[in-house]
């Protein structure tokens, strides 16, 4: 179930690991792809710890870091005026030898070597992968997610998501000005690896004539017809709005493609716009700012409360948590991922649980798109 926690809703979802102990230094690292926000995580994790007469130690470059013992130390002065500033600290990586026995034995060793009690990890289910694994070898380890995708399926939103949408719709504002001065549509692919959130919300928001995501089929004939018709009707600029994940017969990215056909079609000039990593930088908006330092302070508390293996999300607008091999796992049930066996450490009730939460994540994208053809 999630995790009875002083202000948390008590869903039916796996409890995480319960460890007594006394905890004296935690440490806390940023993995994966960045995510702004991050830095107000991490000034959230050193603040409150050291509230609590905790030191805590930056791992730089995530677990790379950790199997090198590369750390910094970290102190309520050194993260002032961290909480603006976009990318991490602590620096990320993704750390393949973490993966294996090898890679964790260092690990291990390293936090015995340096009485590390404990580790908050941020990022996507990468990151979480290695936390749970933490968590199993006996290092106490809380996940927090930190990334612009939006793609963790047990929270309702991840850290860096809204700077990253706000970076979109700038971009696509600027790029809607040069259309409308030449007539032009404007593809414009956009992050999120294999989720479409980032694409659906930001084509809404910018007034798209066509959106292009994974978890919804995608009807061109009828976009290319929205085309001819708003034409006849005057209006001279068009946004398309694709996901980095689709791609087409080839494998090829879809919206270069598109573009051509647009252009063939609808006898507007087009152009393709990949906006890429520029959507992964800035300062964090309020939004991003706030959720990190919530959910920061709550994995503290967490782990300095005796748990472990848990990652902090926000469902309802509530800081909640789940038990981070139910949150993977949760996730593959919802990308159709599940492989044999996936599912044999999970109860009845869980599995049901697992479904439902799934389910609510591809009706609420059914719906947003919904909306959203109904406004083009
Ligand atoms: O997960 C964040 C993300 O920016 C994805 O949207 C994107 O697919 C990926 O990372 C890009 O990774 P990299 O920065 O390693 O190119």
């Amino acid at each position: 179930m999630f995790l009875l926690y002083t202000g948390f809703t008590v869903v039916n979802c796996p409890e995480g690991m319960v460890i007594y102990m006394e905890f004296k230094k935690i440490g806390v690292l940023t993995s994966g792809g960045d995510a702004p926000g991050m830095n107000a995580v991490i000034r959230a994790v050193v603040r409150t710890a050291g509230k609590a007469g905790v030191e805590t130690v930056g791992i730089m470059e995530g677990y790379q870091g950790l199997m090198d013992g590369n750390f910094v130390e970290l102190n309520s002065e050194s993260v002032s005026n961290i909480i603006s500033k976009g990318g991490t600290m602590l620096y990320t990586a993704r750390a393949a030898e973490f993966k294996e026995k090898s890679g964790m034995d260092k690990a291990l060793k390293v936090c015995r070597e340096n009485n590390i009690d404990g580790i908050i990890a941020i990022g996507g289910d990468g990151t979480f992968r290695g936390a749970t694994e933490l968590s199993e070898n006996g290092i106490p380890t809380i996940g927090l997610t930190g990334t612009i995708d939006n793609d963790i399926t047990a929270t309702d939103y991840t850290v860096g998501f809204d700077t990253a949408m706000n970076a979109v719709i700038d971009c696509v504002d600027r790029l809607r000005d040069t259309c409308e001065s030449h007539a032009r549509c404007i593809v414009v692919e956009v992050m999120g690896r294999d989720a479409g959130y980032i694409a659906l919300q930001a084509g809404i928001a910018t007034g798209a004539i066509g959106i292009v995501i994974k978890e919804v089929p995608f009807d061109e004939s009828a976009m290319i017809e929205r085309i001819i018709k708003s034409k006849a009707e005057g209006r001279r600029s068009f946004v398309v709005m694709v996901a980095e994940g689709v791609k087409d017969a080839e494998g090829k990215p879809y919206g270069e493609g598109l573009t051509l056909r647009i252009e063939q079609n609808t006898g507007v000039e087009s152009r393709f716009n990949r906006l890429a990593h520029i959507i992964r930088g800035g300062s964090p908006t309020l939004r991003d700012r706030l959720a990190a330092s919530m959910m920061g302070e709550a994995a503290v508390k967490l782990l300095l409360d005796g748990k472990s293996n848990l990652v902090v999300c926000e469902r309802n607008a509530k800081i909640v948590t789940f038990e981070i091999n139910f949150a993977l796992t949760l996730d593959k049930m919802y990308k159709n991922k599940l492989k044999p066996g996936d599912l044999d450490r999970f109860s009845h009730s869980e599995i049901k649980d697992m479904e439902v939460l799934a389910e609510i994540r591809r009706q609420e994208i059914r719906d947003m798109y919904n909306a959203a053809l109904s406004l083009m």
